[in-house]
């Protein structure tokens, strides 16, 4: 009887574990695993092939070009350079990655979250209002004015967004806990969808008058 209990916590804790394992990037087996897009010589990892150990050199952990701005001329007035796998295909597996984020006077990085990573947060230039907001029922709003060397942290998959309050140009460098933390951002995944998502959802959900949601859909359908 003992026995027989003590396998069904085991297994219940092993399922948990998994279930707790498969919500992150896996801790590394080994010391690096270099992405590579085809499988010759290689070992499927966390959805990208790993290259052979031996063939890797200096450039798959590299990336140059974060001292360039990005082209903040959009509707928002931001700009996210990432610096993730795609970028640095030696970062498969790692669990960490990097954005730079410009912003134009007045431009906004608009309420998004990052499904798979905390995001810690330095501002190089500019001042920002930034925020987050916490799960249900309370949703809690934090926020914070920052200027340069002032750091802030969102917490993985909490809404949150960095507002531009100064006339002047700002920049921000951040790391995720995340080889590709992802990104939802709230306004285009609600009302740009891809099909659109029935009006009459968005209606009640947000109580809006229909039209107001026909016409958020048709600004958002683009992007
Ligand atoms: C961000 O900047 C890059 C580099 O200037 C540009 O290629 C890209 O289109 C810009 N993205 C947006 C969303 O404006
Ligand atoms: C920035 O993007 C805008 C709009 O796409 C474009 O007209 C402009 O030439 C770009 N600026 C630079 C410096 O690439």
């Amino acid at each position: 009887m003992k026995g027989i209990h003590f396998t069904v916590i085991a297994f219940t804790l092993l399922a948990f574990a998994c279930s707790l394992a498969s919500a992150f990037d896996p801790s590394p087996l080994q010391d690096f695993c270099v992405a590579i897009k085809d499988i010759k010589n290689g070992v499927f990892v966390n959805g990208k092939f790993c290259k052979d150990p031996k063939l890797a050199v200096a450039e798959d952990f590299f990336f140059s070009g974060l001292n360039m701005p990005g082209n903040t001329s959009n509707l928002v007035g931001s700009n996210v350079t990432n610096v993730n796998v795609d970028q640095i295909p030696g970062l498969n597996t790692l669990g960490i990655s990097l954005v730079r984020i410009d912003y134009a006077p007045y431009g906004l990085n608009p309420p998004h979250t990052h499904p798979r990573g905390t995001e810690i947060l330095v501002v190089v230039e500019g001042t920002l209002y930034v925020g987050f907001v916490t799960s249900n029922p309370d949703n809690r709003l934090f926020t914070k004015i920052l200027n340069p060397g002032d750091v802030f942290v969102f917490p993985i998959g909490l809404i949150h967004f960095q507002f531009n309050i100064g006339k002047t140009e700002a920049v921000a460098f951040a790391g995720l806990s995340s080889q590709n933390a992802g990104v939802i951002t709230i306004a285009n995944a609600v009302f740009g969808s891809s099909p659109p998502i029935n009006p009459d959802v968005l209606t009640k959900a947000f109580q809006l008058d229909k039209n107001v949601v026909q016409y958020l859909q048709s600004r958002f359908w683009s992007d």
